[in-house]
């Protein structure tokens, strides 16, 4: 089957934008702060650029919404597109050298998620999907896991950067410890939500997201067989902040361990 440009400038750009991130990983590179615990890096503004021009270049007419820069309108026009990306999800992890982080692109057409594209570039894992044509790690199908309870499930979820949303997902983690098997926290939203796409978690939840943390890693789990919800297991889009993500199997049960 071959590929849309879509989808190969998608990949080209998340390829990129990954080279950057592994090149600057051991170097001396600058880190802010947007607040107290909230850190962008150097690194995270030149792969967002790659990211940018490339995108651009091919679709002058599409727009981007993209973490640090915002929204940015098309330069010639609006052909009813938007990419939306995250160009390093896990910046904490970065600038510690811990290497679970990546690139997160994703291509919205008339509220749809066209297509999304998750790049560890250390792992060298790209995990992509396209609506209706299932997800990949590296061009081989993934499924989500069997996992059908709790105390069978490896659950992850995440925090908000901001210290007085902490304490509500503190009291979920507690519980959610003492009903799964284990509980990560991996520090970086859109490889959580690809692990569960090819059954290394099971479950996931999370109370603060941005839709550049989500948009393209739903549609590879939705891909993948699994499902992905607003907190009382509703549909939702990735811009919906707070999200249950899962296998589909254990999905009732983690939307009753956090109601
Ligand atoms: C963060 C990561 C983290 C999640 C936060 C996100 P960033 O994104 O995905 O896992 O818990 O909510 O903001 O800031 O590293 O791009
Ligand atoms: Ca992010
Ligand atoms: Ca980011």
């Amino acid at each position: 089957m071959t590929e849309s440009k879509f989808f190969t400038v998608a990949k080209e750009a998340a390829l990129e934008a990954g080279a950057i991130l592994k090149e600057h990983l051991d170097t001396d590179f600058k880190v802010y702060k947007k607040g107290i615990v909230n850190l962008v890096t150097e690194v995270d503004l030149k792969a967002e650029k790659a990211i940018l021009e490339r995108i651009h270049r091919s679709f002058p007419d599409h727009q981007i919404l993209s973490e640090e820069k915002g929204s940015v309108a098309g330069i010639a026009g609006d052909a009813g597109f938007c990419w939306v990306i995250d160009p390093l999800d896990g910046t904490t992890n970065y600038a510690h050298r811990y290497p679970i982080f990546c690139v997160s692109i994703a291509l919205e057409h008339q509220d749809k998620t066209m297509l999304g594209i998750v790049y560890n570039p250390v792992s060298g894992e790209m995990f992509t999907a396209e609506r209706g044509k299932g997800a990949f790690l590296n061009g081989e199908r993934i499924q989500v896991s069997a996992a059908s309870s709790l105390i069978e499930s490896l659950l992850c979820t995440g925090f908000s950067y901001e210290r007085d949303k902490v304490r509500a997902n503190l009291d979920l983690f507690n519980k959610a410890c003492m009903t799964a098997q284990a509980v990560r926290r991996d520090g970086s939203a859109a490889l959580d939500l690809c692990y569960i796409a090819c059954g290394r978690f099971d479950g996931f939840w999370e109370l603060t997201l941005h839709p550049w943390d989500v948009a393209a890693g739903k549609l590879i789990i939705e891909e993948a067989g699994g499902c992905v919800t607003d907190l009382r297991g509703g549909p939702c889009t990735h811009y919906e902040p707070a999200i249950v993500a899962s296998n589909g199997r254990i999905h009732s049960a983690i939307v009753d361990l956090v109601a």
